[in-house]
């Protein structure tokens, strides 16, 4: 097996071997980077039509998929996003004409997928939006009486009342109500991302926080009738949003979205995929379910006794890892990987295995894909550094060696530096440089 290209280099990781390239817009599919180019993609399109529906941490901008999409595939072959994430390759997919395929442990991000890359008939659409807007009007007219019943439209959930004020909690229920004004139509789902996209900056948490999380020195202010006022303004917004989507994406191409699926087991046949791309979690950065848990309470998406740490414990990068599994060092098997987890494993045991997990894990996502796409196919993986107990984890250069020893060849890979984030990640572990690694099969 010959060494990753990344480990090769005597470069420390990360290092610019060429200038940096400024890219407005659109990278031009037919232009061969080279190989290490760091590129600055300045995104003109991240919320562009359904795009723009809700945050998510770590979301690709579109320029990136589409990219790849129109460089490794032609129009009618099968796209895979085996971490879909919020479906920012199913959606651009879709736009180029290439069905896909979304697979995600996170029902939440199921659930976004699903309605981000479904276009809707608009008159069904506006008469929904006027049915709610109607219940809406009633419930603001209502006397306390009506208010406090609206409370059974807010599921019950751990500390509901810590993270929400009595009056938006009032307010989310009367939006609930009018919620079920929708139930069993088609457009429903579109209006529960509706709502979630408004949950976190209604609620007592931190707005800028990927972990869901109150901190009483940022005196947050919310005020009443804020979640009506979001959530109206959110309609307008993504009803023009949906329009737009409707009116450019294809009819007769679908994104599908599998009900279940771990990228590690994917339940698709051998050689069924012409391409995939995505961007795995980072090791121990982004908690997904902790990110979403209210979004995910609210929308009926987690049992109110389920314990978020089995929901945790199925992603890859996962920091939720029993004690009994760091008892001793594991050694992954690539001597630079083993000389950092060893390293690791001196001054935090727990954090070197959660980085060990994190190589297995990928390795059997890199052997899934590999299976699934079909011979001379491409796996389009963007991957992120990651910062562990002060300590660069180079993720990229070793995943180059991991896909090299599943039988990828490493075709290319080069850097895209990151210039926002929606969420905000604690200042030390932020993540500026993606790296964009392009396998074969
Ligand atoms: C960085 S995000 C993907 C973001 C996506 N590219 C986008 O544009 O929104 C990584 C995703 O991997 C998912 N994930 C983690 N472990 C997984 C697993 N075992 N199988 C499938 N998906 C997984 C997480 O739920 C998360 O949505």
């Amino acid at each position: 097996m010959s060494m990753a290209p990344g480990l090769e280099s005597p470069v420390s990781p990360g290092a610019c071997l060429h200038s940096r390239r400024t890219i407005v817009g659109d990278l031009d599919p037919a232009w061969d980077v080279p190989k290490g180019q760091h590129l600055l993609i300045i995104s003109r399109d991240q919320s562009r039509l359904t795009h723009g529906f809700h945050r998510y941490p770590a979301k690709f901008f579109p320029e990136l998929p589409r990219w790849a999409i129109a460089r490794y595939s032609r129009t009618g072959e099968t796209v895979l996003d085996p971490m879909a994430g919020s479906g920012t390759v199913n959606v651009e997919s879709l736009l180029m004409g290439r069905p896909s395929i979304a697979v995600d442990v996170d029902p939440f991000a199921r659930l976004l997928t699903r309605v981000k890359t479904t276009p809707l008939e608009l008159q069904g659409l506006a008469g929904a939006r006027e049915a709610i807007l109607a219940s809406l009007d009633e419930f603001e007219t209502a006397g306390g009486f009506a208010r406090e019943d609206a409370l059974r439209h807010v599921p019950t959930f751990p500390y509901r009342e810590n993270w929400f004020r009595p009056f938006i909690l009032e307010e989310l229920g009367g939006i609930g109500k009018a919620l079920a004004r929708v139930e069993g139509t088609p457009y429903r789902d579109f209006f529960r991302i509706c709502l979630s996209s408004i949950v976190r900056a209604v609620s007592n948490a931190d707005n800028h926080c990927t972990r869901t999380v109150v901190r009483q020195r940022l005196a947050k202010r919310i005020v009443p009738g804020m979640a009506l006022r979001l959530f109206r303004r959110v309609l307008d917004v993504n009803l023009g949003r949906m329009t737009d989507f409707g009116a450019v994406c294809p009819l007769d191409v679908g994104a599908c979205v599998l009900d279940s699926g771990d990228a590690r087991a994917l339940p698709l046949a051998d050689d069924s995929v012409d391409l995939a791309v995505t961007s795995p979690p980072y090791i121990n950065a982004v908690d997904y379910p902790r990110t979403h848990q209210l979004e995910m309470y609210l929308l009926g998406l987690a049992a109110p006794g389920e314990p978020l740490a089995e929901a945790k414990r199925q992603h890859i990068g996962t920091e939720v890892v029993r004690s009994a599994d760091y008892s001793e060092l594991h050694r992954y098997g690539l001597p630079a990987l083993d000389e950092q987890l060893a390293e690791l494993y001196a001054i935090d045991r727990r954090r070197a295995y959660i980085v060990y997990r994190y190589f297995v894990d990928m390795e059997q996502n890199f052997r899934e894909v590999r299976r699934t796409v079909k011979p001379g196919g491409r796996y389009v993986v963007v991957v992120g550094n990651n910062l562990i107990r002060g300590r660069e984890v180079p993720s990229y250069a070793y995943l180059m060696a991991v896909a090299e020893r599943t039988g990828w060849g490493v075709e290319t890979y080069f850097a895209s530096e990151v210039i926002r984030h929606y969420i905000k990640v604690p200042r030390k572990e932020r993540i500026n440089t993606d790296w964009v690694l392009v396998l074969r099969r």
